[in-house]
C-alpha cells in the first residue's frame, strides 16, 4: 500500500548543545538527515516525502535531496515553534489526494524500510498506529525527587516514530488541539485525547532518537555493525 510520509526536521537540538540543527550533523559519511530519508526512500510503501525544517537549513536541506537524487518526489515545508506546528504545517503540505500518512521523525535516522513498510502495512487496517517496544527498566512515577509508585511494566510501551494515522483523521485532531490549545510531543497524544484508538506496531529497539551526544555515539556504532 502506498502512502506518503512527513519527516518532521524544524528542530533546534538543544540538548545535543550543537550550534546548528542537530540533523545536519554528519554520522559516519553523512548527515544524520540524510539517513533517514535514504531509509524512507529504500520503503516501497512510501510515494511522497515531505521534509519539514526551518528557513535557515534549507539550502543545506536542498543539498541533501540532490545528493540521493530520489525517485521519489521530496517536498521542503516550512516547520513551526513545536514538533506540534510543524506536524501540522505538513499536513496543510500534503498532496490533496492523501488518504493516510505516516510521519517520522527526522532524528530517527536508524529506521529500517522493513519497519516503514510494516507501519504502512497495519495502516491499511487501522486509523492510527505507533511504532513501540516494550520497556525494560523499571519505570517509577518520581514527584518532587520522592517515589510515588511504580506503574505495572507489562502495560509499559517506549513509543518511536513512525506513527501512521488517516489523514482527514489527524488534521481534525490537530485543528482541535490549536483550538483548544492542547501541546502534545507526538500525534499519537492527539488521537488518545479524542478517543480515537491507536495501535500498537512492534518497533525497533535500534530507532533510537538522537538526542544527545552519546545517542549520536551508538547510532554510529549501530550502523558499522550493519554496514560490515
Ligand atoms: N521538530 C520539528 N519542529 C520543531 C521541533 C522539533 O520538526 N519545532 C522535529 C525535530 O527536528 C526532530 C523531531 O521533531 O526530528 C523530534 O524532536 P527532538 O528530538 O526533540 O529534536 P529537537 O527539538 O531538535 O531537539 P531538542 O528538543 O533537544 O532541542
Ligand atoms: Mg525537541
Amino acid at each position: 500500500m502506498n502512502c506518503e510520509l512527513l519527516i518532521p526536521a524544524a528542530g533546534s537540538g538543544r540538548r545535543m548543545g550543537s550550534d546548528r540543527n542537530k540533523l545536519l550533523l554528519p554520522l559516519l559519511d553523512k548527515p544524520i538527515l540524510q539517513w533517514t530519508i535514504e531509509a524512507a526512500i529504500a520503503s516501497s510503501s512510501i510515494s511522497w516525502i515531505g521534509v519539514i525544517g526551518q528557513p535557515c537549513d534549507f539550502a543545506d536541506f536542498k543539498q541533501i535531496f540532490v545528493r540521493l537524487e530520489s525517485p521519489k518526489p521530496i517536498t521542503l515545508i516550512q516547520g513551526g515553534e513545536t514538533r506540534q506546528e510543524s506536524v501540522s504545517n505538513g499536513l496543510k503540505a500534503l498532496p490533496q489526494t492523501s488518504k493516510s500518512v505516516l510521519i517520522h521523525d527526522g532524528a530517527r535516522c536508524l529506521a529500517t524500510p522493513n519497519l516503514f513498510d510494516r507501519c504502512a502495512e497495519a495502516l491499511q487496517t487501522y486509523s492510527g498506529l505507533i511504532a513501540a517496544i516494550t520497556v525494560k527498566d523499571t519505570i517509577k512515577i518520581v514527584h518532587n525527587r520522592i517515589v510515588e509508585s511504580t506503574p505495572d511494566r507489562h502495560q509499559l510501551w517506549a513509543a518511536q516514530t513512525p506513527q501512521g494515522f488517516s489523514v482527514k483523521e489527524l488534521k481534525q485532531a490537530h485543528l482541535q488541539a490549536q483550538e483548544l490549545n492542547w501541546s502534545v510531543t507526538d500525534d499519537a497524544a492527539l488521537f488518545e485525547k479524542i478517543g480515537l484508538p491507536v495501535q500498537i506496531v512492534m518497533g525497533e529497539e535500534t530507532n533510537l532518537k538522537i538526542t544527545t551526544p552519546q545517542d549520536l555515539a551508538i547510532a554510529e556504532f549501530i550502523l558499522r555493525q550493519r554496514l560490515q
